[in-house]
């Protein structure tokens, strides 16, 4: 895989003193531990300053970092959850992998500046078991920080000892859907759950519980370090910081890149992706992973930003960039996305169970050249009917990628009808 060959400027996350592997010892020599020093000096200030930089939630939804602190900061009682999100699974996706991987130490540091804001005293650290490297990394760093200086300093300034942990994840995509998360950390299977309550009012047995993805964390420590007026100015226009894009389909250099907030699609893709393979024609992107929307060939302008993307009818999602070219069938990849969100849904909800089913039977269907326009007039129908039946966001995002696919590429699929 190739990891951030783009400018290295651009870089924060994945630059190379952020990559310095699981030893607390290199990063802190790296100048790991200062965001975390200037938190202790100055909790109260924490949250005012998350907000004046800009940080927002970076696992898909974009919701503005410092209200969901604010949230449980404002909730009564010193027993409160801190809990890093590291499950991810949405295909396409592979930044949290990377990050947890080859620097867990930023994104624990992170975590520990989250506790400290809050007033949590319990930290988890909760990665999906299929990605042994993450795994191994996190379990290795947090073994480390137990026995450092900074830990005990964080302990005197929570006025008690702070439980950091690894938890393996159960490894299933819907276990990364924050109330699945709160499920599967209290024990149970992870089944997610109706919001609100937010898990910031009611997480982890009932205590208020700051969720925030591997990403979102990892910036924590260098925005305390270097300022909210530096991690606006790492983006581009309005946007703010840098964002992972997990560059992947039919292009020359797929990989990990790390380009500034607000970057065009045109440059991850040409100048960090070397553009189509073998000279392809650009098609389509298949954005934040395959539950948000697409983009097409008009969209190569657009600024990769969340109001930028979803000003275009998309979504940025959790930077997942899956292009394809001229030839490959749009109703192929989206009856394969449509079949995983079918595989992965826990069953809970039955329209989401069994729309989710007739959907990918449907698709399968028509890709296969055996649907007739009645079936066609299924899929809309269902696309209109099923989304919000859930009590999470899986039927929703299984009907996103089809109704934006049926937008933008509706003459494709009424060709491979019979007849058609
Ligand atoms: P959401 O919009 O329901 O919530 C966003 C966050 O804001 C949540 O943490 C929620 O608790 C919090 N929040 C919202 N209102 C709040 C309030 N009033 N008080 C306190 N907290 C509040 O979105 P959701 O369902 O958490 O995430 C959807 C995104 O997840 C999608 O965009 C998708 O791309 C992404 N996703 C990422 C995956 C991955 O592997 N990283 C897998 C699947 C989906």
């Amino acid at each position: 895989m190739t990891t951030t060959t783009n400018d290295v400027t651009s870089r924060v996350l994945t630059a190379p003193d952020s990559l310095v592997g699981a030893s607390l010892a290199g990063w802190l020599a790296a100048g790991g531990g200062t965001g975390l020093r200037r938190a202790l000096d100055d909790r109260a200030g924490i949250i005012g300053l998350i907000e004046r930089a800009g940080l927002r939630g970076l696992g898909g939804a974009g919701f503005p970092t410092h209200r969901k602190w604010a949230a449980v900061a404002a909730e009564p009682g010193p027993e409160k959850v801190v809990i890093c999100n590291g499950n991810e699974d949405e295909p396409g996706t592979f930044k949290d992998r990377v990050l947890l991987g080859r620097t867990p130490h930023q994104v624990i540091e992170g975590a520990l500046i989250a506790a400290l804001a809050v007033g949590a005293r319990r930290v988890v650290m909760y990665v999906n078991p299929h990605l042994t490297e993450a795994i191994e990394a996190v379990g290795e760093a947090v073994r480390q920080w137990r026995a450092h200086a900074l830990l005990a300093a964080l302990e005197t300034a929570l006025g008690g000892p702070v439980l950091l942990e690894l938890r393996p994840s159960s490894g299933r995509y819907i276990g990364g859907e924050e109330t699945a998360v709160v499920a599967s950390v209290e024990g149970g299977f992870p089944f997610p759950r109706r919001k609100p309550p937010y898990p910031a009012q009611s997480g982890v047995h009932g205590l208020p519980t700051l969720i925030n993805n591997a990403e979102t964390l990892a910036n924590v420590p260098h925005i305390l370090r270097h300022g909210a007026a530096w991690f606006r100015a790492l983006g581009r226009g309005e946007a703010a910081g840098t964002k992972l894009f997990s560059l992947s389909g039919d292009v020359q250099r797929p990989g990990l890149y790390e380009l500034p907030m607000g970057a065009t699609l045109a440059e991850l893709i040409f100048d960090c992706g070397g553009g189509m393979l073998m000279g392809r024609e650009f098609k389509a992107v298949f954005t934040g992973g395959p539950s948000n929307t697409l983009l097409s060939r008009d969209d190569l302008d657009v600024a990769l930003d969340f109001e930028s993307v979803r000003a275009r009818g998309s979504r940025l999602g959790t930077g997942a960039m899956i292009v394809v070219s001229e030839g490959t069938s749009i109703p192929r990849k989206v009856t394969e996305f449509v079949e995983f969100f079918a595989e992965g849904s826990c069953g809970q909800c039955p329209p989401c169970k069994t729309g989710t089913y007739q959907l990918a039977t449907l698709l399968r269907r028509i890709d296969t050249g055996h649907a007739t326009r009645a079936d066609l007039e299924q899929v809309r129908q269902l696309c209109g009917l099923l989304p919000g039946s859930g009590r999470c966001g899986l039927i929703d995002g299984a009907i996103t990628v089809v109704a934006s696919s049926l937008e933008r590429f509706g003459a494709e699929y009424e060709r491979m009808l019979i007849g058609g």
